[in-house]
């Protein structure tokens, strides 16, 4: 089954990208392009029952699915970048990640307000990055309907803090 093999797949690379820290590494899985494809049909499966009417995809390994899934769905990709990076006009929220600290930003026209938001990411680590994320989705005045990820590392209990935005929390290995 899809998890299992992913599980065979995610590298762990110890004491990245400093001491203590085991870094799943998903470069291994974008080798595989039938793989990639088995994720992204496995996302658009999971997530057929939500209203969503755009994918926001979190710089930079939230971009390699979430631009997928949004194209397999049919509907708009909106990228959220890290500080600096976004060229038009920005709103910014700064977060506490598992390592250090870090500002991310969305474009402040990216989508009308009312709009169905899909957040995805390729890890839910603390939880520390999408709840910055659904943040800027509501000071536009959009609704988060879900998050999807690759991986949710349970046992940092993330999970826990992105039920206030919203209760459909994917992700295809734990
Ligand atoms: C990693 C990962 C998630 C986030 C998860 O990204 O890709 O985005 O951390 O951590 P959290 O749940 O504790 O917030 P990172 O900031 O390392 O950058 P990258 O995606 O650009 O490699
Ligand atoms: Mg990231």
């Amino acid at each position: 089954m899809l998890e299992q093999k992913l599980k065979e797949v995610i590298r762990d690379v110890p004491d990245f990208p400093q001491p203590g820290i085991i870094f799943k590494d998903i470069t291994p899985i974008l080798k595989d392009a039938h793989l990639c494809t088995e994720i992204v049909e496995a996302f658009a499966e999971q997530v057929k029952d939500l209203k969503i009417d755009v994918v926001a995809g979190i710089e930079s390994r939230g971009f390699l699915f979430g631009l997928m899934l949004a194209n397999k769905l049919n509907i708009p990709f909106v990228p959220i970048r890290k500080q600096g990076k976004l060229p038009a006009k920005t709103i910014s929220e700064s977060y506490k990640l598992e390592y250090g600290q870090a500002t991310i930003e969305i474009h402040d026209d990216a989508f009308a307000e009312g709009t169905h938001v899909l957040i995805h990411d390729d890890l839910l680590a603390t939880g520390g990055t999408v709840v910055a994320a659904s943040k800027l989705i509501e000071k536009l005045g959009g609704k988060v309907a879900g998050f999807s990820f690759v991986i949710n590392l349970e046992f940092l209990k993330g999970e826990g803090r992105l039920h206030r935005f919203s209760e459909n929390v994917i992700s295809l290995v734990k």
